[in-house]
């Protein structure tokens, strides 16, 4: 049975800049009180990239694609699967991966989005190598992809501070070398209401609340007790040790969240990528760009066992163990 090998990645973050200074001004005008210092205290978030009113999550997915595809030398008509996570598609359907692929130019594969909002890209990569070790794919692109800005309540300090847009891809391939050695994906529908977007289309009219809520604290407690069991459970699976795991890829919602889950790991500042001081919390996007920061800048490299792990609405979470 072929492994699925990593063989490119790529990112796409909007041009658009907005400090925790730009944004604490904004909301100053509205008169909702906010600062540089409780966000940066309470999250280690400085900044985030803003998409602009007419860019869409299928534009991001695809200039991520692209970044991914130019990485690995493969050209487009190659890909056999595209699967797009992201909470924010452009419409109800099509999906947004059927959106990428016509605007790769790459038909004919299947293309289909995943929605396990910020454990999807963890989602789709699970589902991407059950599709390659079956023998029913042989190239696969799999994109994070989010425009959350346009779910936020920009009169909530306590969401609005946290989010930004962003997509990021990796491509898959087929291989008799290790690639993801090991998958683990959970979830509790029970603790839908703690992170929501309780609303919906219906009938030509926007149904329910239409913004993201979320109860910050018990999401806080919930993401550090399953992402720890499930680091260990998906190390036990593989049989690798987590003093073996050279790089921490976690989702990137809370510097705090990220500090505990190393220190409970065992696993050091040093082996942690963080990139959520400059992104803040890109949902489905987080885990592909902060995997690409550190791959492009030469801290990830091959030969190196990567532990990327994924928390959110759902609720769900999931981990996944990669050979590089
Ligand atoms: O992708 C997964 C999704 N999300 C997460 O993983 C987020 C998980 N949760 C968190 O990151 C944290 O719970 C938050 C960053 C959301 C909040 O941090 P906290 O330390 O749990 O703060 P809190 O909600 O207990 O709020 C403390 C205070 C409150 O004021 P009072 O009641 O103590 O007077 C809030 O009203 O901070 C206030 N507050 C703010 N103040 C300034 C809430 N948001 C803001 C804000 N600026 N933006």
């Amino acid at each position: 049975m072929p492994y699925a090998k990593i063989i490119g990645s790529g990112g796409y973050l909007p041009p658009r800049i907005v400090s925790n200074d730009d944004l604490a001004a904004d909301l100053a005008s509205r008169h909702i009180e906010t600062s540089d210092t409780w966000i940066r205290e309470r999250t280690g978030i400085r900044q985030r990239h803003i998409a602009d009113a007419d860019m869409t999550t299928s534009q991001l997915a695809t200039w991520a694609a692209q970044a991914a595809l130019e990485n690995a030398g493969i050209e487009a008509a190659e890909v056999d699967l595209i699967i797009v996570a992201t909470s924010t598609p452009d419409f109800v359907f099509p999906s947004t991966a059927c959106l990428v692929q016509a605007n790769l130019n790459a038909p004919g594969g299947a293309a289909f989005d995943v929605q396990a909002v910020c454990s999807g890209f963890v989602y789709a990569l699970a589902t991407a190598d059950a599709f390659i070790r079956a023998g029913r794919s042989k190239t696969a692109l799999v994109i994070g992809a989010e425009v959350f800005s346009s779910i936020l309540d920009w009169s909530d300090r306590g969401t609005c501070v946290l989010f930004g847009d962003g997509a990021g891809a990796v491509v898959l391939r087929a291989s008799e070398e290790p690639g993801i050695i090991a998958a683990q994906l959970n979830a509790d529908g029970r603790q839908m209401g703690i992170l929501c977007a309780a609303g919906n289309v219906s009938h030509g009219k926007v149904v329910g609340d239409p913004f993201l809520r979320m109860d910050g604290q018990a999401v806080f407690k919930l993401a550090v007790t399953s992402l720890t069991k499930s680091a260990h459970d998906v190390c036990d699976q593989a049989g690798v040790s987590l003093d073996d795991v050279n790089w921490l890829v976690p989702h990137q919602a809370n510097v705090r969240i990220i500090n505990f889950l190393g220190r409970r790991l065992g696993i050091g500042d040093d082996r942690v990528v963080i990139t959520v001081d400059q992104h803040a919390n890109t949902s489905a996007a987080s885990v592909p760009l902060a995997f690409d920061v550190a791959r492009r800048d030469g801290r990830i490299k091959a030969g190196d066992t990567v532990l990327m792990q994924g928390v959110g609405g759902g609720f769900t979470w999931g981990s996944i163990l990669v050979k590089i």
